[in-house]
This record gives C-alpha cells, sequence and structure tokens, in this order.
C-alpha cells in the first residue's frame, strides 16, 4: 500500500528537547505522525505521513461512548554507530491485529503496520535520544471514528501512529517499586479483554491505582477475577518471581497482557541458565515464601517499563521485602541483557532486532 508523505512546513517544526535527562515519559510528540482509513466497503485507504497535529472529531464518533480503541507499544533505539533498530515490532503487529479482531475492528495489513512505522521513524529519526535509558516510544493506535450512538461496530476507523522520544517509565528510573496487590477491584476476567490492548482496560484501573498512589504504593499488582487468589499482572507490565535460579512467572490463561517482554525474558533467562516456570501462583503462598526468604527477587516487564525490580509487595496489612530490597542479580542480569540487546552493544542472536532503513 503506497504511503504519501505530506509536506512538514518550517512552522509547524516544533522545538527539540535540549536535555535527555529531562524526557520523562509520553509527554513530547514529534514533528509528524502516520495516518490511515478503513471504510466498509473500502477497506484501508489513504496512508499518509502528516505534519502531528489534533484531529477534528465529531463528538459522536463512537470511540468517545464505548471506547473501541486498540493501541500498541514499542520502541526504537539509536545505536551507537548512528543506526536506528526496533525490537521485534512483527509481535507487535501480530497483537494489535488479535487486540482488533477481539474489539470487532479491522486488521491493519502487517505491512502497512511495520513499512510505516519504518518510514516514520526514518523521517523522525533527529527525535531518536541517545543516552542510556532513553529511546522513541512508539504508539500505534486505532479508533471508531463513526459519528453514531448505537452500539454496534463502527464502520470508519483511524490507524495511526505518534512518536514520543522517552526516559524511564518510572520517574525513580532503574529503582525498586512499592506494589500493593489490589484485592478490592479486578482488572480482567476470563472471557473478558484483559489479553488484548484495550484502552478501556486501563481506564477501568485508574481507580485502583489512584488509591493505590494516595497509600504510597507505585503500582498495583492483580490478582485474578474469578478467585481474587492468583497472580496476574501489574498495570504495564508481566511480573516474574525468583526462587534463587528459578523464575517463575503466571501463565498466559487469556486475561493477562502476552508481553512481548516477557516473551523475551523466557528465553533469555533459559539462555543464562535459569530455570523458567509458567504457573499460578498463589498470592498467599507467595507472601510467605517472600517472608522466608524464597523468593530472592521480584521484577516486572514490559516495553515501557522495559524491566523493573520491585523492591516490596504489599498484600492487605502486611508489606514485605523481596531479598535485599535493592536490584537482584538476576533482574540486574536479565536488563544488562534485553538492553543489551536493544541498543546493538549485544549479539542479537535471537534475530529480534530489525533495522530502520
Ligand atoms: N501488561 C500490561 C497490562 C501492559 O500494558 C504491558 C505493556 O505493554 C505489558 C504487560 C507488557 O507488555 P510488553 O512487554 O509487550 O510491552
Ligand atoms: C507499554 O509498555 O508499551 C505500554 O503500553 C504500557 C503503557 C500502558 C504505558
Amino acid at each position: 500500500m503506497e504511503i504519501r508523505v505530506l509536506p512538514l512546513s518550517e512552522e509547524q517544526k516544533k522545538t527539540k528537547y535540549t536535555d535527555e535527562s529531562q524526557l520523562g515519559f509520553g509527554k513530547l510528540f514529534t514533528d509528524r505522525m502516520l495516518v490511515a482509513e478503513w471504510r466498509a466497503g473500502q477497506g484501508w485507504i489513504d496512508a499518509r505521513i502528516e505534519p502531528y497535529a489534533p484531529f477534528l472529531l465529531d463528538p459522536a464518533c463512537m470511540v468517545f461512548h464505548y471506547a473501541q480503541e486498540i493501541f500498541e507499544g514499542l520502541k526504537a533505539y539509536c545505536w551507537e554507530d548512528g543506526s536506528i533498530a526496533l525490537f521485534r515490532p512483527e509481535m507487535n503487529a501480530r497483537r494489535f491485529n488479535r487486540s482488533a479482531t477481539r474489539m470487532c475492528m479491522p486488521e491493519v495489513p502487517e505491512e502497512l503496520f511495520l513499512d510505516g512505522i519504518d518510514r516514520l521513524v526514518s523521517l523522525e529519526r533527529e527525535w531518536i535520544p541517545s543516552s542510556p535509558g532513553t529511546s522513541l516510544y512508539i504508539r500505534p493506535t486505532m479508533i471508531a471514528v463513526e459519528p453514531m450512538l448505537g452500539v454496534k461496530p463502527s464502520d470508519h476507523f483511524y490507524f495511526y501512529v505518534i512518536l514520543s522520544p522517552v526516559g524511564a517509565y518510572y520517574a525513580a528510573g532503574f529503582k525498586p517499586v512499592n506494589i500493593l496487590v489490589e484485592d478490592k477491584y479486578v482488572r480482567a476476567v476470563p472471557g473478558g479483554t484483559g489479553e488484548v490492548k484495550t484502552g478501556a482496560n486501563y481506564a477501568a484501573s485508574l481507580k485502583a491505582g489512584l488509591e493505590a498512589k494516595t497509600k504510597g504504593y507505585d503500582q498495583v499488582l492483580w490478582l485474578d477475577g474469578v478467585e481474587r487468589r492468583f497472580i496476574e499482572e501489574v498495570g504495564a507490565m508481566n511480573m516474574f518471581f525468583a526462587y534463587g535460579d528459578k523464575i517463575i512467572t503466571a501463565p498466559l490463561g487469556g486475561t493477562i497482557l502476552p508481553g512481548i517482554t516477557r516473551q523475551s525474558v523466557l528465553l533469555l533467562a533459559l539462555e543464562l541458565g535459569y530455570m523458567m516456570e509458567e504457573r499460578q501462583i498463589d498470592v498467599d503462598e507467595l507472601m510467605a515464601d517472600i517472608r522466608t526468604g524464597k523468593v530472592t527477587e521480584a521484577f516486572g516487564s514490559g516495553t515501557a517499563a522495559v524491566i523493573t525490580p520491585v523492591g516490596k509487595l504489599c498484600y492487605k496489612d502486611e508489606c514485605i521485602q523481596i531479598g535485599e530490597g535493592g536490584v537482584g542479580t538476576i533482574t540486574q542480569k536479565l536488563y544488562d541483557t534485553l538492553t543489551g540487546i536493544q541498543t546493538g552493544k549485544l549479539t542479537d542472536s535471537f534475530g529480534w532486532v530489525r533495522k530502520v532503513a
């Protein structure tokens, strides 16, 4: 599919950031975006890269009322030799289309998704930060834009991609976070939308997140929505617990997001000589194992969160430090290996990196 590139005038160019250490996460956006439209009976039309600008949308658009929306998150890294690399973008393309199917939205041709990102990132290369821990966060999104108040799938969609130069997701950087196991609210139930990346999942999680923040925690860890007994995932990351050389994580049972970082960690950890197990994790057992020191480390994984160490886990009225409460050896090793591959400092023996032309 042809992607037109519209001109960007000098006035449309934004002032670039000057201090990479102040980027934060998702606050700044680059000069251009990719947009394509889908209409019933026509399919995908009019793919173009155009100056970044607000959309003019009818207040009746279905996305505003019934949240028919999906998104993805991936990153581009600037390597020391000046080249640019994406990390496993094909996985994001596939997950995006699984989300689309679940939300009754049209699939985006993989070629449009991947080539569109390639060309957009290439045009915006001067926006990619290069200091350690920074990257260009890529946010592919699809929204329902038919103006209509009946509850049914929209017949008109926008697919768009915006880019944001970012630093660490958590303000403290690569430091242990404190996590509250959520026992009041639930995120997902079997048969629901927990395993896809749709905005409504995140809207529904805000209340729990806010209550946890006011109590001084960084994030909540969700339990399964039926028994409220098994560990699922954190707001923006999958969770891992190390028992010495063995690392466990919750299985993909339809209610947690199949994280691309999660899947990469499973493979990397095996290569590094650790034992990996995907199994249901009972929260009471987990707390007991942290208390007795059997759990030696805990960390989360995600595109935005990368590998984030967890210092303390709190459940009901008990808050327990994990291991020494700092960054554990395995956590550090996985962080170094993963970011080493992403930034070209380590060999990519898995073929995960895709260079941008
Ligand atoms: N779980 C949730 C709910 C997320 O939003 C994310 C972030 O995308 C993840 C897990 C981690 O997924 P990934 O590693 O693909 O970024
Ligand atoms: C990502 O890690 O890409 C995410 O989508 C997390 C986001 C909710 C900040």
